[in-house]
């Protein structure tokens, strides 16, 4: 195969194979069909699926190169400059890709062909404005606009993250759409589409900006314009996307797997569900997804060590690529299909109404501890957060260097609290109870920081992974340039980080914040990560030992912590002594029949932030004391070295010091 016929082969088969994929999978579910009332007409009902297809497509333009350039390619090599120019081209597609799919989908709302009288255009201005996926669309359009301008006018690093995650932004803002809504699984399905488009995207867009960048028979090549920086050679770079590729791999299948669960009815639903037209597409991508691994092992264990001079490689990847098209293409068409079971809409009772879902049983018998409410943001990120550290753990130990077991176990312990805090049952508890709130809110904030810091999750990560020769950034160098960056030094700050720990407390509680995050999935997520960064910087500045900054001296640690603590158990007071209920149209409407009101529960949720708010802080105390006497027999048994080595030259000094005083006086007394 020609060396450059690679690129147009491998976008050929992509595209079509999605596209037959997408007409086939609408042939099977039959979604495109004219309907019997309020027909838009064939050019909407196939345009739909098919500009989901490209919007999907073109998505994955925009994040993968910019995943693979940041984190495979030198900055200002020829290989990055190509990646960049491919995002942004891919940027600006999926911008106008997702207005036309808006456009496609008003006029589905409406039963209405498409049109270009202000009638139209007036009606379809109110859909993004006014109904939740029309904001949810716009939302798209907006971050994915944002990101071109990023990718075109910029090349700085930082900047180009940035279009990342305002990439995974719009692609929050749109995995809401289609069969989530008003289901008591919505946020489920929300975060388990979100994760699956998100890192379909990483994984098929990084495949394709690795032909580009590669760009086989062009190898090594220095870039004409600035000339500064060396592609690294096929086989690193194929390597470094391998990684890439394991992880999309394994989050796609995850979540696809999460995905469907939640549209199939569960358990029960898997069976009759794979029976329909809709489970059948869904297999189709199962198959397409497990022969996408094996290529994956192949890669791995046979074709990147013969690049770059045998190019089987090459053809490999354009089979991916069609694979890729099929499964992304079944995707597009389920989405336009219905699923076998139609979400259960929400019923009337208060709670229904409010959340999208009945009220849990009364939490008496230990309903916290027991079940699952499922966040697969959350759980993919602790897998991975405990995948990554026992890598990590288990390469020191092959190179036979050393990592404390304790970090391990605390590091590992820390998970499993957040896990509960997450995923554990509270989570059916935590936006219908104020103290379930508070208590998921100290577990966040303090107890899982406190047992996540000691594992050292930074120096293991510096210790564990080679540092990269060629101007590239992996890992290790990204995490470095974090730690690095004024704003990281500035986060990291003692000060900084308890005056952001403590005023947290009073501006979440005492501002619409509180309402946006027990109210709204995103701010629910926003919560969650910002208790948990707010604690873990707090911990880390007092008593972490991974690097950061220059601490205040042990004293002011204290004083600082028990500033802290002081504060902290005024706002549990302020909370329990609270006459007025915080959010009465939230948690005082919930229709709960607990036996104590609403009232009660919050001054509970008072008790619950200066008890449970307390003790954490109070190890966090003994810990700073513990490093304080420690650190002081270090410096005692270095001064007993030095002792030793200069014949305590010092003491010495000190004493003909003292003796010169000493002379000096009785010379001024005589
Ligand atoms: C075990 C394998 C997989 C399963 C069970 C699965 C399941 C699903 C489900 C349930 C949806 C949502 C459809 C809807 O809205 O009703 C979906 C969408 C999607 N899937 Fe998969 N998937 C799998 C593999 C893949 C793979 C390998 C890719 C691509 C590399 C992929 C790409 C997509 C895309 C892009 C969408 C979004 C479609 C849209 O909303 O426009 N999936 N998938």
């Amino acid at each position: 195969m020609p060396a450059r016929a690679i690129a147009p082969l491998a976008a050929a088969s992509l595209a079509v194979a999605g596209v037959a994929a997408v007409l086939i999978g609408l042939a099977v579910t039959g979604a495109a069909d004219t309907p019997l009332l309020l027909d838009p007409g064939a050019f909407v009902r196939y345009g739909i699926p098919v500009t989901a297809f490209a919007t999907n497509l073109a998505a994955a333009a925009t994040v993968g190169p910019l995943v693979l350039a940041l984190f495979a390619l030198p900055l200002e090599s020829a290989g990055f400059e190509r990646l960049l120019r491919l995002a942004g081209v891919g940027a600006a597609v999926w911008t106008l890709a997702q207005l036309f799919g808006a456009l496609l989908a008003y006029a589905e709302a409406i039963g209405s062909p498409l049109r270009l009288d202000q009638t139209f255009g007036a009606g379809f201005w109110q859909y993004l404005t006014d109904t939740e996926a029309g904001q949810g669309r716009l939302w798209g359009i907006g971050l994915a606009a944002l990101a071109t301008v990023i990718v075109a006018f910029t090349s700085n690093a930082w900047l180009l993250a940035g279009a990342v995650v305002l990439s995974a932004g719009a692609l929050f803002a749109t995995s809401q759409l289609g069969h989530q809504g008003g289901t008591a699984d919505h946020d489920v399905a929300w975060g388990g589409l979100f994760l699956h488009v998100a890192f379909a995207a990483a994984w098929l867009g990084g495949l394709g900006g690795l032909v580009l960048a590669a760009r086989p028979g062009s190898l090594g090549e220095r870039s004409r314009s600035k000339g500064v920086s060396q592609d690294p050679d096929a086989r690193t770079l194929a390597s470094r996307y391998s990684s890439i590729a394991l992880v999309g791999f394994l989050v796609v299948a995850g979540s696809g797997i999460v995905s469907a669960y939640v549209r199939i009815g569960g358990w029960d639903g898997l069976v009759p569900g794979l029976a329909t037209e809709y489970g059948a597409l869904l297999i189709v991508k199962a198959v397409a997804l497990l022969a996408l691994g094996a290529v994956g092992a192949l890669h791995r264990m046979w074709a990147i060590r013969r690049l770059p001079k045998r190019s089987a490689f090459w053809g490999i990847v354009v089979g991916e690529l069609a694979l890729m098209g099929v499964a992304s293409g079944m995707g597009a068409a389920l989405a336009s299909s219905a699923p076998p079971v139609d979400p259960e809409l929400a019923g009337s009772t208060p709670s229904e109404l409010l959340t999208g879902a009945p009220l849990p049983p009364d939490p008496i018998h230990g309903e916290y501890f027991r079940g699952v409410s499922l966040d697969p943001l959350w759980l993919a990120l602790i897998l991975a957060l405990g995948a990554f550290y026992l890598a990590g753990v288990i390469r020191l130990a092959r190179r036979g260097d050393r990592w404390p077991v304790l970090r391990t176990v605390s590091w590992l312990a820390g998970l499993v609290v957040l896990l509960w805090a997450t995923n554990g049952g509270i989570g059916a508890y935590v936006d219908r109870l104020f103290s379930a709130h508070m208590l998921v809110h100290m577990v966040l904030g303090m107890l899982a920081p406190v047992l996540l810091v000691p594992g050292a999750p930074i120096r293991l990560a510096l210790r564990a992974i080679a540092p990269r020769k060629d101007g590239s950034r992996g890992a290790r160098e990204w995490i470095l340039a974090a730690v690095h960056s004024w704003y990281g030094r500035l986060l990291a700050n003692p000060y900084v980080a308890a005056a952001l720990f403590v005023l947290s407390l009073w501006v979440f509680y005492y501002t619409p914040l509180f309402r946006w995050a027990s109210t709204t999935h995103i701010g629910h997520e926003w919560m969650v990560v910002h208790f948990l960064a707010t604690g873990y910087l707090f911990v880390q500045a007092l008593v972490g030992v991974d690097p950061g900054p220059v601490r205040p001296p042990y004293p002011v640690r204290l004083i600082i912590l028990l500033a802290t603590m002081a504060v902290h158990a005024f706002f549990g007071l302020a909370i329990m002594s609270s006459t007025g209920l915080l959010l009465a149209d939230w948690f005082g409407a919930m229709g709960w029949d607990t036996g104590s009101t609403a009232l009660e529960d919050q001054q509970r949720a008072g008790g619950i932030a200066w008890s449970v708010g307390e003790i954490p802080t109070l190890a966090l105390a003994i810990a700073v004391a513990v490093q304080w006497s420690r650190s002081d027999t270090r410096e005692q048994r270095r001064l007993d070295r030095k002792a030793d080595r200069d014949g305590d030259a010092d003491l010495e000094a000190y004493n003909a010091m003292l003796a010169r005083a000493a002379r000096r006086d009785d010379d001024e007394r005589s």
